[in-house]
């Protein structure tokens, strides 16, 4: 067999044959690493390339039937909730996120609620058995029906999936496998590209529900090349602020459902449990008492309205340049609102530290929250407090302008339901209205009438 090397953007997979500091393709800095590439032996069997077997006659689309998959609860509400509904056979799940974070951990619990009425196979490089076993212990798991084995071989998983012959598989984390075809390392492009394919190769025709198990850099980036993105049905990403107990999935592709859902989950020492109710955990402090810098809000994730609560602190400043702070909110987006209320309500904030902050650790990034930002920073400005039986939920534009948001009646029914009893947001048209809640819609044009409504 001919060796050759070559180096390897391990960001994209790009091939260069020389090394160079920018990757010609992605333009990621110091990203290209040598790699020894085989020369595929014209002897060698030839192994399929392509991921699935679809090959199909030809047909009308009209004439075609369409299959509703069967949704596989795992009765896990939040993950089936940002799953679609469920997971569907021979799915392919990559989970993503810091080390730590709690993958391992949502998916023995998956498994162990899967294994109920299905076989799992849980692979492991990354912990010993023994590990595992005290991990279930811990979530007071027994796992009848799920067998675990630690190998980072590919081919002798693929041998253990053959003598299992699972209808769930797990392996933890695709960063420990190696192809021992390959001599690259594990981790590297080829490593992750070949071992993720043999996968697929070996668990689409089966139906196998699979997941993979994967780091992210730093910068909360996939460690390895971002093709292992398209080559799974879908992509979940595990986040969270720093020492929170919540965390947040998104899912980053999804090929059975919608991607604009989240999973909310805080981790216990009895593992994840779901946080249905959202609304309750982000707000903070007590309503009942009325504070100056607090506004509160409905924004969105994904079709989930979710109350949220701005704070925000206006104090004079001790520096040659004021301070501006965002924490949870977008710094620009802050700036840009302080900007208008400065020109257009003349808001003395030029010699001011701001500090605005989203109570519960949560990052949004909802333009309905312009509105209460702009509430809370007038009221700390002034020190006034604002009605605690208010939301604020509108755009707020360079020309102060308050315009509507999507979504208002879904928003206002959730304010509704969760005792408030105003809303300050951008006018509504006459049948708009008439769907509304029994809440007191204060309509505003700008932000001029909003300082004349709260001062
Ligand atoms: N005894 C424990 N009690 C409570 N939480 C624990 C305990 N042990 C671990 N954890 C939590 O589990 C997390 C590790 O989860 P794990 O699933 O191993 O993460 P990952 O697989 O993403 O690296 C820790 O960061 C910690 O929050
Ligand atoms: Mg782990
Ligand atoms: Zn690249």
């Amino acid at each position: 067999m001919k060796f050759k090397t070559v180096f390897v953007c391990q960001k994209c997979g790009f091939e260069a044959a020389k090394w160079a500091g920018k990757c010609p393709d992605c333009g990621e800095w110091n990203s290209l690493v040598e790699e020894v590439k085989q020369q595929e032996s014209k002897k060698a069997p030839t192994r399929t390339r392509s991921f699935t077997d679809f090959s199909s006659e030809i047909v009308k689309l009209s004439e075609s039937k369409a299959v509703k998959e069967p949704r596989i609860e795992t009765h896990i509400g939040e993950f089936d909730r940002l799953l679609g509904g469920g997971l569907v056979k021979g799915q392919l799940t990559l989970l993503a996120g810091a080390p730590g974070i709690g993958k391992s951990t949502l998916m023995l619990q998956v498994a162990a609620e899967l294994s109920k009425n299905l076989k799992v196979l849980y692979i492991s490089g990354e912990e010993s058995i023994g590990q595992i076993s005290g991990r279930a212990q811990r979530l007071g798991i027994n796992g009848d029906n799920i067998f675990l084995h630690c190998e980072t071989d590919i081919q002798k998983i693929v041998e253990s999936v053959q003598n299992v012959s699972p209808d769930v598989l797990i392996l933890d984390s695709i960063q420990t496998v190696y192809h021992p075809e390959f001599t690259s390392s594990a981790g590297t492009v080829a490593q992750v590209r070949e071992c993720t394919s043999e996968l697929v190769r070996l668990c689409k025709p089966k139906g196998i529900i699979t997941f993979v198990l994967g780091h992210v850099t730093k910068d909360g980036e996939l460690a390895g090349p971002k093709i292992l993105e398209h080559m799974v049905d879908c992509v979940l990403y595990f986040d969270t602020e720093k020492d929170n107990v919540l965390r947040l999935l998104r899912p980053h592709k999804n090929r059975f459902g919608s991607t604009g859902e989240i999973g909310l989950f805080k981790m216990t020492g009895h593992g994840l449990e779901s946080v249905e109710n959202a609304s309750e955990y982000f707000a903070q402090t007590s309503r009942q008492h009325a504070l100056k810098g607090r506004a509160y809000s409905l924004a969105l994730e994904g079709s989930r309205p979710i109350l949220t609560e701005v704070q925000a602190l206006v104090s004079p400043t001790r520096y040659p340049f004021p301070r501006r702070v965002a924490t949870g909110v977008d710094l620009n987006r802050c700036l840009m609102l302080f900007a208008a209320l400065e020109k257009h309500i003349n808001l003395p904030l030029d010699n001011k530290d701001i500090f605005v902050s989203l109570a519960g650790g949560v990052k949004l990034k909802d333009p309905a929250l312009d509105l209460a930002v702009c509430a809370a920073v007038i009221s700390s400005c002034k020190e006034i407090a604002l009605p605690h039986d208010s939301v604020f939920m509108a755009e707020v534009g360079i020309l102060g302008q308050v315009a509507k948001v999507p979504l208002i009646e879904r928003r206002l029914d959730e304010a509704q339901r969760l005792g408030f009893k105003k809303a300050y947001a951008a006018a509504v048209t006459k049948t708009e209205k008439q769907k509304l809640s029994k809440m007191t819609l204060l309509e505003l044009a700008d932000l001029n009438d909003l300082a004349l409504k709260l001062c």
